[in-house]
């Protein structure tokens, strides 16, 4: 691990277990970037009490320890400053060492998980005949880039689309299809219209007592399986993930068909989890409806609170088909860990089913469930994105303004009008999807087209500029990336400054992954194009009066900022334009 946080830290525990004994081998050194140094280790004032010894004698001897080892020198300076603080400077030649290893490695210093694991990760999931809304664009995004780093870092990863794609309102869905017939239905879903085909559906069943009646007979024959309304079930549902594919499409996300896997999936096995659980003991019969009350839920009189696996009229709903879901994403998937991305409103479900699951024994304990929940998305007003007529925002609506803003917003005018729409395109999404992955997954935030096409501050413009810019330098100097050869010289304290933050790559792709936190990435992306501004700043890289040696490795500091952006943009699912 090339992160000189993570190397000192590592340094620093072993001069702890040296001095203090083993059992001090795995304290946090608690170590920050500092202003006085590199990095400061605190640990020395935790430890203090501890061991009932003055902080800065306890400083002094960590220090002692760190830098007497004739076999393995401290790889810089360490001094005892303050009321206990070690200060930690890294030598110029550790930096150029570790970052010319970078330099040559295809992956930047991202390494390769030594036990890959199987992730299932359900995201998107929108529900047909309903507007697929912000919310669901935001999970979509989100879960994408999680989809993408673990990939990245060798993983098994299975996309789960678990489409609201069953259930009663399916029975005046079929029937209004009929009625309208086959050819427009199919037009009117997929050109996005499923909120106006479903109040339609909607309408009739209401005042149409004939409408109704057939209405309800179509979900016996749809629960039955039976071929005909199948049949009608198919081409209402292909319809609609065709305008879903629409949007995953414009947005760049990975999501294909193979990644389906709806509600409707489960629907021949629901008995059978129902049966199972109610014979096991596990759930149990609470005024007719089959319920597991798994333990510490309570409502507000303190009643045990229930997940629903079956209504007293017989009927499945969510919980029963998320529980049928997990002990497929386990028994059949092989899964290792399960990522949730859903809306945080859904937290309490999520959770009661992870512990109706364990209850059941059908989510292990090796496995890792986790409900990564999703903020809301918010109006300018503060209340949930609509627009202005409030209605429902129409996503792909939303993306085209996206992109006709970001036109706007192109530097270069020379572009002909293919160019430019390619720019675009690949700003406006880029735009749209950092401002989801920019910001913690579960808080909320506003939609602002001005804020996230912003071309400075931390937003996708600014960063897809910054290695616009990097590319830029590589063809007015006649040079490629991949040529740049070094060797790595640090002079000037922002080529050792930038040089430090390159070497965070990897730990920080892998505390995305293990957090489930494209925010991190996100931000210290943004930091690199700040270290990177001041480095170019400073250091001139092409100008005449530059020494060979110097511009050498001045081009391979850029090439490996222009790698380590280009990668982290993918990994975040943020297109990288050539120019902009
Ligand atoms: N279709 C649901 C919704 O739009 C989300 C489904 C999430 N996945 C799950 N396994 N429950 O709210």
């Amino acid at each position: 691990m090339t992160d000189p946080q993570f190397a000192l830290t590592e340094r620093v525990q072993q001069a702890l277990a040296a001095a203090f004994g083993a059992e001090y081998s795995d304290a946090d050194p608690l170590i920050r970037p500092s202003q006085f140094a590199d990095y400061q280790a605190n640990v020395a004032m935790s430890l203090s009490k501890r061991l009932r010894r003055a902080p800065r004698e306890v400083a002094q001897e960590i220090a002692e320890h760190l830098t007497g080892r004739a076999d393995d020198p401290f790889p810089g300076t360490v001094e005892v400053s303050g009321p206990g603080f070690l200060n930690l400077t890294l030598s110029d030649d550790w930096i150029t060492a570790q970052v010319s290893e970078i330099h040559a490695d295809p992956r930047a210093g991202v390494g390769v998980s030594a036990s890959p694991q199987t992730i299932v990760i359900d995201y998107s999931a929108p529900n047909a005949a309903k507007e697929m809304h912000v919310g669901h664009l935001r999970t979509t995004i989100v879960g994408d880039a999680l989809a993408r780093v673990h990939e990245h870092l060798g993983h098994r990863v299975i996309r789960q689309n678990h489409l609201g794609d069953w259930g009663t309102p399916f029975g005046m869905l079929i029937e209004h299809l009929l009625d309208i017939g086959e050819e427009a239905a199919v037009a009117q879903l997929e050109a996005g219209e499923g909120n106006a085909y479903y109040q339609a559906a909607r309408v009739k069943f209401d005042t149409d007592p004939e409408f109704n009646r057939r209405a309800r007979a179509r979900v016996v024959t749809l629960q039955a399986e039976e071929p005909e309304t199948m049949r009608l079930w198919h081409i209402f549902m292909n319809a609609t993930v065709r305008y879903f594919n629409k949007v995953y499409v414009q947005l760049g996300v990975t999501l294909t068909n193979e990644d389906i896997a709806g509600e409707s999936m489960y629907n021949h096995v629901l008995a059978q989890v129902c049966d199972e659980l109610q014979e096991r003991g596990i759930a149990v019969l609470s005024d007719g409806a089959l319920c597991v009350f798994p333990p510490g839920y309570t409502g507000r009189e303190g009643q045990p609170l229930p997940l629903m696996i079956r209504k007293s009229d017989g009927g499945y709903g969510y919980g029963t088909t998320d529980m049928a879901t997990i002990r497929y994403r386990v028994q059949d998937l092989k899964a290792d860990r399960i990522l949730y991305v859903i809306g945080v409103t859904q937290s309490l479900h999520m959770s009661m089913v992870f512990d109706s699951a364990r209850l059941a024994g059908w989510l292990p304990e090796h496995v890792r469930a986790e409900h990564i929940q999703i903020g809301s998305v918010l109006g300018s007003d503060g209340k949930m994105f609509k627009t202005r007529s409030g209605k429902s925002v129409k996503l792909l609506e939303l993306l085209d303004e996206a992109e006709t803003r970001a036109a706007g917003v192109i530097q270069d005018r020379e572009y002909d009008d293919a160019e430019r729409e390619r720019i675009a395109h690949a700003v406006g999404m880029g735009a749209v999807k950092y401002a989801d992955l920019s910001v913690s997954h579960d808080s909320e935030y506003v939609f602002d087209f001005d804020r996230m096409l912003a071309l400075t501050g931390n937003t996708g413009p600014y960063l897809q500029y910054a290695q616009a810019r990097i590319r830029s330098i590589f063809r007015r100097g006649g040079v490629t990336p991949a040529e740049t050869a070094g060797p790595i010289v640090l002079g000037h304290p922002a080529e050792r400054a930038l040089a430090l933050q390159l070497l965070r790559f990897g730990s920080v792709v892998e505390e995305m992954a293990e957090n489930s936190a494209p925010h991190k990435l996100a931000s210290y992306l943004f930091d690199t194009a700040s270290a990177f501004t001041t480095f170019f700043e400073n250091c001139p890289v092409l100008k005449d009066d530059v020494e060979a040696a110097t511009r050498a490795s001045r081009l391979a500091l850029c090439a490996l900022t222009l790698k380590v952006m280009e990668t982290g943009l993918g990994l975040l699912g943020v297109p990288v334009p050539e120019r902009m």
